[in-house]
């Protein structure tokens, strides 16, 4: 049985010194250009010790791809001074750094975007009240969104990360080509699954090509999917169970599947006889898989592991940055925690994180 705090050498060679992730979580404290501020190396310099690794919050790869104000960017060489102390705050703490590399696609705003129109597969708004129409992609504009994801993997490793996560999950750009609600293209990019899946199938060679030329020590990769769909058409899981057995197939260290309750069963009826993990778990034999969402005690960490290799843990070290140290040391009592889905609804996008990020409430 694995056990939380059991090593973990990946394909690549990076060895996590045990199961225990931090989470993606945007803090929105970056400065206006993206560039990581002070407080937001503290954050998670806080929250790094006794953790295998930290996942940083999403960072843009090109300045269209911007999600939300505040969040970090790695779309330029400017940025790389900050991304450098960061990466090293969290390995001073013993945990590996990894950052999270995306492009929201339609799922940013204008205003966002100081006035652009946001971009994607095809001219599709998502299904949300507060939904702008984007403009679709042309090819020329596609591949240079494959060469930014390229570029920003070669800007992680020269800063010092220890790898990168691809953002394939929460409705982004990746997600949006391969779903059928948001890739309505005619092209080459766009039609059954596999020519759905090319856009994610480019973006990984590119950043396998930059590790090849870059790293000069391990350097991960992973790759963050998310389930199910709402929208109709939309991904269905056994869409999901497909691109986990072409990304199984890839040089990539870990699949992440971004869940926010890991017990969660699928929507639809013929795949509820186990819980969406386990039947990522079946998809993937060969890959270590990351799972995530509501973890906050001990025994959670323990039912994550009966079906995953690692466990991601979000919100709760939110609440208490020292929640990892505490696990280890058995001072379980002394946890802090409140109600995830409270504390989510209750943060408007634009107030900061570090508001309530704390550790003021309490069990
Ligand atoms: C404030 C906040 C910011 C988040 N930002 C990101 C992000 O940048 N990238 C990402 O993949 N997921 C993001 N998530 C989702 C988390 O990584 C995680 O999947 C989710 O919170 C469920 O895990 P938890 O219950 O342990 O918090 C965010 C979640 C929260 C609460």
């Amino acid at each position: 049985m694995t056990t939380f705090d059991q090593p973990l050498t990946f394909k690549s060679g990076v060895t996590l010194a045990n199961r225990l992730m931090m989470s993606p979580m945007t803090t929105q404290q970056s400065f206006y250009n993206g560039t990581v501020t002070q407080e937001e190396i503290h954050y998670y310099a806080e929250r790094a010790k006794g953790l295998g690794a930290v996942i940083t919050g999403a960072a843009n790869v090109q300045a269209a791809g911007k999600g939300w104000p505040g969040e970090l960017s790695i779309e330029a060489d400017t940025f790389l001074p900050e991304l450098g102390q960061l990466a090293r705050a969290i390995q001073a703490q013993g945990a590996k750094a990894i950052v999270q590399i995306f492009h929201a696609g339609r799922m940013t705003h204008a205003a966002t975007l100081g006035g652009t129109q946001p971009v994607s597969a095809s001219a599709v708004p998502a299904q949300r009240p507060d939904a702008e129409v984007p403009r679709e992609l042309t090819v020329p504009e596609i591949q240079a969104i494959v060469t930014a994801f390229g570029s920003a993997t070669r800007r992680a490793i020269q800063a010092g990360f220890d790898g990168v996560e691809l953002h394939g999950a929460n409705t982004y750009l990746l997600q949006q080509f391969f779903s059928p609600h948001s890739n309505r293209r005619t092209d080459e990019y766009g039609g059954d699954r596999t020519r759905r899946y090319r856009f994610i199938r480019e973006v990984i060679d590119a950043v396998f090509a930059a590790v090849n030329q870059y790293a000069t020590r391990p350097f991960l990769v992973g790759y963050r999917v998310s389930p199910e769909e709402y929208e109709t058409p939309g991904i269905r899981v056994a869409d999901t169970l497909w691109l986990l057995k072409q990304l199984g197939d890839t040089r990539l260290d870990y699949v992440h599947l971004s869940l926010n309750d890991y017990t969660r069963v699928a929507k639809e009826a013929e795949y509820q006889d186990q819980s969406l993990l386990a039947y990522a778990r079946t998809a993937l034999p060969a890959t270590p898989l990351v799972g995530v969402g509501g973890v906050r005690t001990r025994q959670d960490v323990a039912n994550v592991l009966g079906t995953a290799d690692l466990v991601a843990v979000g919100q709760q070290l939110l609440y208490d940055p020292t929640w990892a140290v505490k696990l280890a040391n058995g001072a379980d009592d002394a946890m802090l925690t409140a109600p995830f889905s409270e504390a989510v609804d209750f943060v408007p996008l634009t107030t900061p994180l570090h508001h309530f990020a704390s550790g003021f409430f309490r069990k």
